[in-house]
């Protein structure tokens, strides 16, 4: 609900629901300043008056009571006086910057950023509130959506240029809060390939800090998102403002700790490769950014986030357990019809549904430095084309699935030499970028994206592909488009991420059952803006189920089981060499999604029948291991070998998987609280009945058993 009350000097807006309470109110007809984001307010009663002193070095226009930058902003804008980070840059057709946009009128209709990822709107309320430079004519649109039940709000900001004459936006955030507590630490999530979704928790310094990616997508190396948590944050206890943005491209968010000790939080596109020319009557949509609020420690975080994401964002077409069976760690690039054939029948053998032919079977592609970009099934490997394995498959009830990287391209291929400036590049004449020996095609041209609508049209209607894994191997650099005007080169990193978006919508509505599969060399672009257009996610390359534990738990922080993939692969393990035993590998891959990624025919029958009786356990807690909230009993983790316990919460029964990590000789029980169970309820471990208050604050026996990397899993009947 959001009410709206005049006051002396302006407006305010109280955006309430159940859960949370959002306060914005207008001062001095002009200002717009957030009063307060907190626990549901029954009434604001503005307890915390806005300071008005003109304190040392403060700014202020003369007459007025207020200085700059003192005052709680809901945007800023530069070169004001109000020296903290700025949410907006602008400058007008002489090259002067814009340095204030004045409140001028609200309304409450719903509004949706055109081409870009956004929550669904189902059940919220919106409130726009129009800002306005009279000199440049530009408007500056704050956008809200706050949701009906749960303790989350949506922001963005349009820029319209109303004027006659052509303005540059320099920056543009999705949304500044200013937060009067002062003692917080900072939680964020950064990595690298294989180790995705390390956890960092540090105090806010005093000064700036920043968490950014310019590498053209959001990236392993630094997530788009931060929380700034009380001192004594810890599992179930602690304030947390968290903020998560849904863009899949460059990103910055920036905290500032001023003077006075407030923090200014400021989240959006990284404006260092950012500018954008507006003409007069065209407008610029900011992406989403996710704003939550609790005061339950890192359990309350994780659940709030993942039904935000799982209610509001994500739309998967995976509605039944899909059991894949991937060629990748079987054949790598030595993929053919035969192995592919026999692929099949493997499938067949241990109940799996899907058969995705990974990398290696197109023409030219028999190693990284194979050729990308022209999508050629090679002959010599699949003599009767693809379409035969698709139809054995079909034949057999298991879906057909293809990986493709569709926004990469090699010198070597035929695409190349017809279209050179297809690449990002700063022109042919200087060197070309090379990682994982690839080149990035410029999506930021129509051109590029119509061919790929049609290239990946034609693969799916050809091989009827239900599935397609969407890989990303390699990040931008440089993100210049080639031949076009200068005015055009600071809009590239902007629409490559909207013409990603647009090729994957396009997709979507032209086959309402193709299933996709986010992946960037396993976890390297897993955000909210990808979780919007795909159905799952390939969390990370490392395939060693009990490092992949550690990295999907973090994650889990954010985003919910249902989009992650996890798939069972051979001991010792191929990237780090870690012996586990077949249970544990086959519990720790029943998280999300199941899937096999070696060659069966390897394993001994006393294997396979493991395998056969877990798969069927998978797919009987299938509503409790793919759909439910993942609920962390342990804290984050840096380290896969310590132990790490969750609680995955269903409607009424639950399930603890817990990993008892590198073993010790303490031949002690450990007891484990399971936290989050309704304590009005009784509950059924085995066949002893036990209270939910008994199992959050005693919990369940954890046995010690002997010997490295053991993993129990425990039901809880509701
Ligand atoms: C990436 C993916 C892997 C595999 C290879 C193929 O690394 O994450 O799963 O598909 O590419 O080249």
């Amino acid at each position: 609900m959001i009410k709206v009350s005049k006051t002396e000097d302006g407006m305010i807006f109280n955006l309430s629901n159940q859960k949370v309470s959002y306060v914005i109110q207008i001062v001095d007809n002009k200002f717009v300043t957030n009063r307060y984001f907190g626990p549901a307010l029954p009434f604001f009663a503005e307890s915390r008056d806005l300071d008005e002193g003109h304190h040392a070095f403060a700014v202020y226009e003369e007459g007025n009571k207020f200085s700059v930058s003192n005052l709680p902003l809901e945007y800023s804008f530069s070169q004001n006086g109000d020296y903290r980070q700025c949410s907006s840059e602008v400058r007008d057709a002489d090259n002067l910057p814009l340095t204030f946009a004045k409140y001028v009128s609200y309304d409450e209709e719903a509004v949706h950023p055109d081409n870009l990822p956004q929550l669904r709107s189902k059940n919220g309320n919106f409130l726009n509130l129009y800002l306005k430079d009279e000199t440049t004519s530009l408007e500056v649109i704050l956008h809200y959506f706050l949701l009906d039940d749960l303790a989350g709000l949506v922001r963005w900001v349009t820029y319209k240029n109303t004027g006659s004459k052509s303005l540059n936006i320099e920056k543009a955030n999705s949304l500044q809060l200013d937060i009067p507590d002062t003692d917080l630490n900072m939680l964020s999530f950064y990595g690298t390939h294989a180790n995705e979704f390390v956890p960092s928790v540090k105090p806010i310094p005093d000064g700036i800090e920043e968490i950014s990616s310019n590498r053209g997508s959001s990236s392993p190396q630094h997530h788009p998102f931060v929380a700034l948590i009380d001192k004594h944050f810890d599992l179930n206890h602690g304030n947390f403002v968290a903020c998560n943005l849904m863009w899949s491209g460059s990103f910055k968010i920036g905290l500032e700790k001023d003077q006075s000790n407030q923090i200014r939080l400021n989240a959006g596109i990284n404006e260092d490769n950012f500018d954008w020319k507006l003409e007069p009557g065209t407008i610029f949509n900011t992406p989403q950014a996710i704003l939550l609020f609790g005061q339950n420690g890192l359990g309350e975080m994780s659940s709030l986030s993942q039904q935000i994401i799982k209610d509001y964002v994500v739309e998967s077409r995976i509605t039944k357990p899909l059991l894949t069976l991937n060629t990748w760690e079987s054949a790598y690039f030595d993929i053919d019809e035969k192995k592919s054939l026999e692929a099949v029948d493997q499938a067949k053998e241990i109940g799996a549904n899907l058969l995705v032919i990974d990398d290696g079977w197109f023409e030219n592609r028999n190693s990284e430095d194979g050729q990308l970009g022209d999508w050629i099934v090679d002959k010599d490997k699949f003599p009767n084309t693809l379409q035969k394995i698709s139809d054995v498959a079909h034949q057999n009830k298991i879906k057909f699935g293809l990986w493709i990287e569709p926004e990469m391209i090699t010198t070597s291929s035929k695409l190349f030499h017809k279209h050179p400036d297809w690449i990002l590049g700063i022109n042919s004449l200087r060197n070309k970028l090379y990682s994982r020996n690839q080149l990035v095609l410029d999506l930021s041209k129509i051109e590029v994206q119509d061919h790929l609508i049609e290239v990946l049209s034609k693969l799916i209607e050809e091989n009827q592909i239900d599935y397609l894994k969407w890989d990303f191997n390699r990040q931008l650099a440089p993100t210049f488009s080639q031949g076009v005007s200068r005015d055009v080169q600071g809009k590239v990193e902007y629409k490559y991420v909207l013409g990603l978006y647009h090729i994957l919508e396009t997709l979507r509505n032209k086959y309402p059952k193709l299933i996709i599969e986010n992946c960037a060399s396993g976890g390297g672009r897993v955000d909210a803006g990808m979780l919007y257009y795909t159905d799952q996610t390939w969390i990370s390359d490392l395939t060693d189920s009990l490092g992949r534990f550690r990295i999907l738990t973090n994650m889990a922080t954010l985003y919910p089981l249902e989009v992650f993939s996890s798939h069972f692969s051979k001991s010792p393990n191929e990237q780090d060499g870690r012996i586990l035993p077949v249970e544990t590998r086959m519990i720790l891959s029943s998280l999300g999604s199941l899937g096999f990624e070696l060659d069966l025919d390897k394993l001994s029958s006393s294997e396979i029948d493991m395998i056969k009786e877990l798969k069927d356990w998978y797919v009987d807690n299938y509503y409790l291991l793919h759909d439910s909230i993942c609920l962390p009993l342990t804290p984050l983790r840096q380290n896969a070998t310590d132990t790490i316990g969750v609680l995955l919460k269903g409607k009424s029964d639950s399930l603890v998987i817990y990993s008892y990590g590198a073993t010790d000789a303490v031949h002690q029980p450990q007891y484990l609280p399971l936290k989050y169970l309704d304590e009005s309820r009784i509950y059924y471990v085995a066949d002893r009945k036990i209270s939910g208050v008994e199992l959050n604050y005693a919990g369940v026996t954890i046995p010690p058993v002997m010997g490295d990397f053991r993993v129990k899993a425990i039901k809880i009947f509701g």
